[in-house]
């Protein structure tokens, strides 16, 4: 059987961090789903269809990578889809909390859903997309955070 997983998150933009995910996940499951879902907690600075587009530039080189977008529950997603868990990537403890509550409110939601927490590389842990808005809104060299082939694309938006 195919194995399948979902990677959600609001990629707002992607990272070099998630990328990492993206390509570990690649080497447990036959194929991975890059779900841009809605984070009602934050808000969106890329359009979902700019999101997606970067994020397909830099898994250009992962034929098991899809991108698509969800709108609603992250259940709805993994059903929709097929998948048979969701991974998350945790980058510190402060991550740990929150991500616990959703992995356990997600297994109520969808009894049988699994979450895979995946440590993020010591490298990449203290990199976020909101610490590239940040950088990148003021100007500054977020380059070494990004995927290269989005490094531009994210200049002129801030420009
Ligand atoms: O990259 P993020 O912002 O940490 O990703 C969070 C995301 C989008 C995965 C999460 O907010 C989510 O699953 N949103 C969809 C709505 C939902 O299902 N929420 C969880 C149930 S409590």
């Amino acid at each position: 059987m195919e194995k399948v997983c979902i990677y959600p998150g609001s990629f707002d933009p992607m990272t070099l961090g998630h990328l990492d995910i993206i390509q570990r996940a690649c080497t447990l499951f036959d194929r991975v789903i890059v779900a841009v879902l809605h984070n009602p907690a934050k808000k969106g600075c890329f359009t979902v269809e700019e999101r997606m587009e970067m994020i397909r530039a830099a898994c250009a080189h992962l034929p098991q990578v899809e991108v698509a977008a969800f709108d609603g529950l992250l259940v709805d997603a993994v059903k929709k889809s097929g998948a048979h868990a969701v991974v998350r990537g945790l980058r510190a403890i402060s991550d740990f909390e929150s991500e616990k509550t959703m992995a356990q409110l997600n297994a109520e939601l969808l009894p049988g859903m699994e979450t895979l927490f995946m440590m993020t590389k010591p490298e990449h842990s203290h990199v976020s997309s909101s610490a590239v808005r940040e950088i990148a809104s003021f100007g500054g060299d977020f380059s070494r955070y990004v995927p290269a082939c989005n490094v531009e694309k994210i200049r002129n938006h801030f420009e």
